[in-house]
Formats: structure tokens, C-alpha cells, sequence
């Protein structure tokens, strides 16, 4: 049995959504809905036709979570739960010291108890801060940490790192995502942000719909070619394939090291306003949005060398820009449709 933290979440139940298709091993979801909605399995078992199940706790919990390795003969584990707002972070650090990390440690002691080799970390290309040389590859130094939460991602690979120094027979992945955008192609499974977007799709989409007056474009007067910032937006079912890829990769041990790390971006750097020109031409919605001052914190430019993630986990990206908001566009249409329901 595979077991999925966070399967509820954005990324996690788009990996549900993957492993479901291709896998016939069992998966078991823990979640517990802190920041994602129990609807979500109903929205899985449309699309993938089967259900998954979900086990409600708190993985800070090591009592409550050791139960769900005794009872379950789990064999692997992807782990997604986490907190990952920066800002918040920012404003809470214990909140996300506490959250992320212990979550990762009891994890980590239930498979030194049970047995369980095979893990999968999600990561952030955050660990890079603003690169030296782009595009940034796997070799690219990590600096240090701009948030809490972006520490808690270089904390939580070197947790793995050493836990593994001191289990030979474990193997780990972790994944270093880069932008994750987009939905389910059929437009039933999507983000579900809770309150005001910070990320820049979700708003686009929330503008789009009107759920937001206008969008702020966060600085115009980078050194870039249109002045906005650039980023490696991936479609999150993109990124969902490559869990599947990376946990059959340390299952038939064909793993080169026992600590891998892999970039997960399409390689393309794209801007602010290309991103909007993209939804605007898939959508037919002209978008309301003003050029606003810069956001603190952001870097200028990142995108993806994800040369390793093709070579060794044989990752292709399927779907392009316009994919990525035009997929978004019909979830953000979905969940309008469904709210006119109720
Ligand atoms: C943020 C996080 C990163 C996390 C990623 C994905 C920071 C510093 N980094 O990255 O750790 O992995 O989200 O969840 O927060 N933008 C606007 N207007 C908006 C919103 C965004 O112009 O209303 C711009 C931003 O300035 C940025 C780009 O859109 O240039 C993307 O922003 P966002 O989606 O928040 O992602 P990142 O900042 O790249």
C-alpha cells in the first residue's frame, strides 16, 4: 500500500488522480482538512473512477500516526502535507517549524519501525533562492532560506539526507517543484485556495470570474523583457506524473544515489503579463489589471534545467502554457457552476 499525505491538497490529489490510472497497488490518503476540503475524494473518484480512502489525523501526532502503520502494510510513502504560505510563514515560523518538520520526523520514525524504504519528498525550487545562472539545475547552490516555509523545505531534505546516511536500505526522492499551475484536464479537480490568493493563477482565474476586481501585476521595472517577473509554470498534472515516476524509480531500486533531488519545471521562463496574455487568449476574457509596485520578496527570475528529471525519471511535460490557464480557467467555471448550485 502506497501512503499519500496530504492526498486532499492541490498537488497530492492530482498525484492520486495519476497513481489511480496507472497503479494497481492500493493507496491510502492522510489528511486532515486543514487546509483542503474532504470533497475533494468525491471529485478523485469522478475522474479516475475509484475511491480513495483517507485516514483524518494530525501527522504531528506520532500516536495517531504510528495506527495508520499498524494498521496498514504500508511499502511507500509520497509526502505532501504541509504548510506553504510564505507570508504566513513569515508571520507564523512555529506554526511551520512545528507542522512541517515534526510531520516529516514522525514519518521518517515510522518507516525506521515499519520498514518502509521508499519515500518521496515535495520540495521547492525556493531552495534556490535567486540563481546565479539560469536556467538552475540540481547542481545550483541552495541559499539561504527566505522564509520559514522555504526553510522548512531545505531543513526537511537534509532530515532525509541524514536519515538515509543512517539507513542503508532507504531510498528518497525529493522533488523540487517550480510553479505548479493549472487543473485536471477535465476541469473537476483543481487548487482550492482559501481566502484571498497570493499565488498568481488563482488570481488571474478569480479575476477572470470576478470574484476579484483586478489583478496587481507586482512590478514592471525588472530586468526582464517586459519588465515583470519571470517564472517556470508547470501544469500540476505534470507534476502529479512525476510522483509516480520517482516512486517507481526507488520501488525497482533504480535509484543511483539514495538521496536523489530532481527540478520539476518545464524549462520555460514566462512573465507576468505573458501568463495573462496566455489566459487571456484561452479564456476570451479580457483581464482587469494594473501595473502595481514591486511585492517584497520576490526574485526577479527563475526557471528550470529539468534536463536530470528527463534523463533519469523519463519525465516529459505534456502540457503547454495555454493548457495550463485554460485548464485553470474551466476548474475556476466548475466551481462557479457548483456555487450557482447550491
Ligand atoms: C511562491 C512562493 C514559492 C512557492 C510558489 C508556489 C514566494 C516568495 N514564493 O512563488 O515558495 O513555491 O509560490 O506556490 O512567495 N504576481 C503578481 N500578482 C499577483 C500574484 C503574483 O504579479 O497578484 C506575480 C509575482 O510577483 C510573481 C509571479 O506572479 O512574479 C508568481 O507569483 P506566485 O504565484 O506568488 O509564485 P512565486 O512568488 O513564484
Amino acid at each position: 500500500m502506497i501512503l499519500i499525505t496530504g492526498g486532499a491538497g492541490y498537488i497530492g490529489s492530482h498525484t492520486l488522480i495519476d497513481l489511480a490510472e496507472i497503479t494497481t497497488e492500493e493507496l491510502l490518503s492522510v489528511d486532515n482538512f486543514e487546509n483542503s476540503s474532504a470533497a475533494t475524494f468525491d471529485r478523485i473518484a469522478a475522474i479516475c473512477k475509484k475511491k480513495v480512502d483517507n485516514t483524518e489525523i494530525d501527522l504531528t501526532d506520532l500516536q495517531k500516526t504510528t495506527e495508520v502503520f499498524q494498521k496498514n502494510k504500508i511499502t511507500a510513502i509520497i509526502h505532501f502535507a504541509a504548510h506553504k504560505a510564505v507570508g504566513d510563514s513569515v508571520e507564523q515560523p512555529l506554526k511551520y517549524y512545528h507542522n512541517n518538520i515534526q510531520s516529516l520526523v514522525n514519518l521518517l520514525q515510522c518507516c525506521e519501525e515499519f520498514k518502509v524504504n521508499n519515500f518521496i519528498f515535495s520540495s521547492s525550487c525556493t531552495v534556490y533562492g535567486q540563481p546565479e545562472v539560469l536556467p538552475v539545475d540540481e547542481s545550483s547552490p541552495i541559499l539561504p532560506a527566505e522564509s520559514p516555509y522555504g526553510n522548512t523545505k531545505q531543513i526537511g531534505e537534509e532530515i532525509i539526507k541524514d536519515f538515509c546516511t543512517a539507513n542503508p536500505s532507504f531510498n528518497a526522492i525529493a522533488l523540487r517543484y517550480f510553479n505548479p499551475v493549472g487543473a485536471h484536464i477535465s476541469g473537476l479537480n483543481g487548487e482550492l485556495p482559501t481566502g484571498v490568493p497570493s499565488n498568481l493563477v488563482p488570481f488571474i482565474t478569480q479575476t477572470g470570474i470576478g470574484i476579484r476586481a483586478q489583478l496587481t501585476v507586482f512590478g514592471a521595472d525588472y530586468n526582464t523583457r517586459d519588465g515583470s517577473c519571470v517564472r517556470d509554470y508547470i501544469h500540476v498534472s505534470d507534476i502529479a506524473h512525476a510522483h509516480t515516476l520517482a516512486l517507481n524509480r526507488v520501488q525497482n531500486n533504480d535509484n543511483k544515489e539514495q538521496f536523489e533531488v530532481f527540478n520539476l519545471g518545464s524549462g520555460n521562463g514566462t512573465t507576468v503579463l505573458e501568463a495573462i496574455k496566455a489566459f487571456e487568449k484561452v479564456s476570451g476574457v479580457a483581464l482587469n489589471y494594473k501595473i502595481g509596485p514591486r511585492r517584497g520578496g520576490d526574485i526577479e527570475q527563475v526557471y528550470s534545467d529539468s534536463t536530470k528529471a528527463k534523463d533519469e525519471l523519463g519525465w516529459e511535460t505534456k502540457f503547454n502554457l495555454d493548457e495550463m490557464m485554460s485548464s485553470a480557467w474551466k476548474w475556476e467555471l466548475q466551481l462557479k457552476a457548483e456555487r450557482e448550485k447550491i
